[in-house]
């Protein structure tokens, strides 16, 4: 990926800078669950402890029920935690 490319994508995991465009990258090149998005780009692992596990939860089960990665990224963990 180029230099150009990484600025214009979305930073999903700020500890590693990874953006949504390098996420795209290992869902297409297979990745299929959490801890192979892990492997392929290091998204997930940073000092924080993963406090980017929500979008990157998102990007995965949207990618596998559709084929695509969503345009907005959501936190499904902050979803599931809000009150009803
Ligand atoms: S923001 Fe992704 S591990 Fe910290």
């Amino acid at each position: 990926m180029n230099k150009q490319n990484k600025v214009k994508s979305e930073i999903i995991c700020r500890c590693n800078s990874v953006t949504k465009a390098q996420i795209e990258l290992a869902l297409k090149a297979g990745a299929k669950t959490l801890n192979e998005i892990f492997d392929h780009c290091n998204a997930g692992v940073g000092a924080c402890g993963g406090s980017c596990r929500g979008k990157l939860k998102h990007l995965l089960d949207s990618y596998l029920a559709t084929g695509q990665v969503p345009e907005k990224v959501e936190d499904l963990w902050l979803i599931q935690k809000k009150p009803k």
